[in-house]
């Protein structure tokens, strides 16, 4: 049985929970690999919109195994207000979630130190979302971060926490401030929390593999995207963890050989939240537009997001690191009012035409699109479930996307609801679930 990775082409904001939640019927086990509550994965079904930040969005489905992997970090008092917020539209998170015992936690004093850094860097700031995702991916690797596992032995939590602690206060202290993390209460949270949540911790790895021992199959939900990824994305600009479908062997502890597929989810178009070069942004007229009529508006933060057109440099660069077998191309139906579309299909730089994505991000910050206009096909595209159900202008703008990026695509989405969904027969997706 087939393990399969959903991986955002561009900088995150996709659809990638609305994949996920299309394929997990396929599948038994649905897992996170990277990001915290940074993340935002809307699903809307029969018209009732869930977000998801750190839960797998297959916990929408009875009978899933959901897990969160690793590579994650999480807020305990964010992930207490995503389990209760669920469970009021009535999905029930228990025993169907397992929380990596590796994962580790995102704390009061890394909001403090995010807003702090944000601050410093004044001009150049990121545009993080401000939940202290960062900063606990630099305790992790700074090796003094605190974990899930630690969480049930709670008795060395506060020798546990240290290290983090000193290294807190002197970043304060240094900026000219005062540290004002209770920590004792820190402690007490975190020792109920664990209580809380005990038969949850788990070693993820091991549970992964024993449900591959048992023939199930394994969707893996990247967050944030590869634009966005530390390693690979425009960096600085970017978040802290691997979102590509690399990330899924470190971030969930399976090995790269047991990962069977990969798709690339890309809106129709593009859009960035946060800071950083984006080379196909529209212009302000247009970008409005487009954020109007495509919700543009972070589910985290509720910020609005830079819209611009489809960047096939970006999605091919997206396509040569993750592999991708298949695309999903959502947000069809954004489109469906235009005139004409254009494509970006290659930069322009110091005189040169560029096909690729440059690494260098002084280069890209000077890039400048190259634009091809698509006629655009005037009609609404919602409801069609078959591809030749779709105006034949809309096929033919999806059929430039795939052959630009040089992927197939294998699913276009065209509205926020399940059932606004083409499945393309032909696909690797059909391979990988006949
Ligand atoms: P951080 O992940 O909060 O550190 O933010 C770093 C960059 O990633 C900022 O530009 C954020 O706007 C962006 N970002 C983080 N998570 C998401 C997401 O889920 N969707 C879109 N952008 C994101």
């Amino acid at each position: 049985m087939p393990n399969i990775v959903i991986v955002g082409a561009q900088w995150g904001d996709e659809g990638k929970g609305k994949v996920v939640d299309l394929l997990t019927p396929k599948v038994q086990v649905v897992a996170r690999y990277n990001g915290g509550h940074n993340a935002g994965h809307t699903v809307v079904v029969g018209g009732k919109k869930f977000i998801l930040h750190v839960i797998p969005s297959g916990i929408l489905h009875p009978g899933i195994l959901c897990v969160a992997g690793n590579g994650m970090v999480i807020n305990p008092a964010a992930f207490d207000r995503e389990k209760a917020e669920l469970e009021e539209l009535g999905v029930a998170v228990g025993d169907n979630l397992v929380i990596s015992d590796r994962v580790h936690l995102i704390l009061p004093h890394h909001y403090a130190l995010e807003a702090l850094s944000e601050e410093q860097r004044g001009s150049r700031a990121l545009g993080t979302t401000l939940r202290g995702t960062g900063p606990a991916y630099e305790d992790k690797v700074g090796r003094r971060g605190v974990t899930m596992g630690d969480l049930l032995c709670p008795d060395s939590l506060e020798e546990k926490l240290a290290e983090a602690r000193r290294h807190y206060e002197a970043l304060v202290l240094g900026a000219g401030r005062k540290p004002d993390v209770d920590w004792e209460g820190v402690v007490a949270e975190l020792v109920t929390f664990g209580e809380r949540h005990r038969s949850k911790i788990k070693d993820a790895s091991l549970v992964l593999h024993q449900q591959m021992a048992r023939g199930y199959s394994i969707l893996f939900e990247g967050a944030q995207a590869t634009l966005l990824d530390l390693d690979h994305g425009t960096y600085p600009f970017v978040t802290s963890s691997s979102a590509t479908a690399g990330g899924v062997a470190v971030g969930a502890g399976v090995p790269p050989s047991r990962i069977d597929g990969v798709m690339g989810v890309a809106k129709a178009y593009c859009t960035r939240v946060g800071t950083g070069p984006f080379p196909s942004e529209a212009e302000e007229g247009a970008a409005e537009a487009l954020r109007a009529r495509g919700k543009e508006f972070g589910a985290t933060t509720g910020r609005p997001r830079r819209c611009g057109w489809f960047d096939a440099v970006a999605a091919r660069y997206a396509t040569r690191l993750n592999g991708f077998d298949t695309l999903a191309i959502t947000k069809l139906d954004v489109l469906d009012e235009l005139e004409q579309i254009p494509i970006c299909t290659a930069y322009r730089f110091e005189g040169e035409t560029l096909d690729e994505f440059p690494s260098d991000l002084s280069v890209l910050e000077r890039c400048q699109p190259v634009f091809e206009s698509i006629p655009g096909w005037k009609a609404p595209t919602p409801g069609a479930r078959q591809w030749d159900r779709l105006p034949a202008a809309a096929r033919d703008y999806v059929e430039r996307l795939s052959e630009l990026v040089g992927t197939e695509v294998g699913i276009v989405s065209t509205g926020p609801e399940r059932e606004d969904t083409v499945i393309r027969d032909q696909s690797a997706l059909a391979s990988w679930f006949s």
